[in-house]
């Protein structure tokens, strides 16, 4: 292998540039040259890329998004523009192709193993929604920039006796709502993975109050509801003063934690190494702390879901049983 590729496709992560620089070394260090193409799949049909020297991932580690940029490509759907990628990496001599992204865009590095080119993915989404890895690229880095919004919000909610409603990224997966409501104790959880009642946190949440509790924090998935909805109907509840705060991609952004940035290392390394040694058509992830390969067959085949015992704690933040979370834990 004398060439090889790398792209960052979909919502950014931070954290991609940590992989993109371990990428960039793994294959340095291995003899290789190393092209990067700019904003994703689009960049590839378009044959726009940069030479990767060591140079040009100085100084990257610490910084969130990503430096080769990203996009998302409706023209790479089609069969012309999977053509013209395959004649662009033909031209460009790329013997392979590193694919840092989400779901989708791993789907994308499927299509391409497919007509044969060597791909490995590298899973960086805020939504932890891939199978394949029990963390994202990015997914500890959004947590940590949720629980910090809450804790800020707790100091002006407690100071007015107040509810707040916190809107959180997660099309079709809670665990970045769930897993922060968690950590910083949310007095409820509306996930797109299972049933809520709205009235049943409603009539929990006053009970707190009339107990005394100053505050409460109800943290919503995108993908379940939307804060405003949820607002509309708590604000029914007599006594119940309510505000709302739709974090949007705040979450997205930052310096990537340590996590982060260690995740990108083991994984852009990994990726490029197992490339090298013959593996095609595979997703590098970390499971139970070791870097595991695993076909894009069975990682599209395999939904990620959260275990039973977080299903059932979920279920109490969401008000689908109606007692005390905290005696779940
Ligand atoms: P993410 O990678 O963050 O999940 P998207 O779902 O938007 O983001 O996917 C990013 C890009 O990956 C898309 O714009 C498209 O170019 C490519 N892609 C997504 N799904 C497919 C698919 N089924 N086949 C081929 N390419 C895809
Ligand atoms: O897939 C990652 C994600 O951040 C989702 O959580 C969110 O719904 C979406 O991307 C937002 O996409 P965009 O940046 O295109 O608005």
């Amino acid at each position: 292998m004398e060439t090889i590729a790398l792209l960052t496709s979909g919502g950014d992560s931070s954290g991609m540039n940590a992989a993109i620089r371990s990428v960039v070394h793994t294959g340095l260090d291995a003899g290789m040259r190393v092209i990067g193409f700019i904003q994703g799949y689009q960049g590839l049909i378009e044959n726009r890329f940069m030479e990767m020297d060591a140079g040009s991932v100085d100084g990257i580690i610490q910084r969130g998004g990503t430096i080769l940029r990203s996009a998302r490509s409706s023209e790479f759907k089609s069969d012309w523009g999977q053509k013209t990628s395959l004649e662009n990496l033909s031209k460009d001599s790329v013997d392979g192709l590193v694919v840092i992204g989400g779901d989708g865009s791993l789907h994308g590095a499927q299509v391409l193993h497919d007509l044969g080119i060597p791909v490995a993915g590298i899973p960086a989404s805020i939504d932890n929604d891939i199978y394949g890895t029990d963390m994202a690229i990015g997914v500890d880095t959004a947590l940590n920039n949720i629980v910090h919004a809450v804790d800020m919000l707790r100091d002006t909610a407690s100071s007015h006796d107040r509810a707040f409603i916190l809107e959180v990224m997660g099309r079709s997966s809670g665990y970045l709502a769930y897993t922060s409501g968690l950590a910083c104790g949310a007095e409820a959880v509306i996930i797109p993975e299972i049933p809520y009642d709205l009235e049943a946190i409603g009539t929990r949440l006053l009970e707190a109050k009339k107990r005394g509790r100053t505050n409460s924090i109800v943290i919503v998935a995108e993908g379940a509801a939307s804060a405003y909805a949820v607002e509309l109907k708590l604000k029914s509840f007599a006594g119940f003063e309510t505000r709302i705060t739709v974090l949007g991609h705040l979450q997205r952004g930052g310096d990537p934690t340590v996590f982060d940035r260690l995740l990108g290392r083991r994984l852009g390394a990994a990726a490029v190494r197992r490339l090298k040694n013959g593996e095609r058509g595979f997703m590098v992830g970390l499971i139970n702390n070791e870097i595991v390969s695993t076909s894009f067959r069975d990682v599209f085949a395999n939904k990620k879901v959260l275990s039973e015992k977080n299903l059932a704690m979920a279920r109490q933040l969401s008000g689908a049983n109606a007692h005390n979370p905290e005696k779940e834990s």
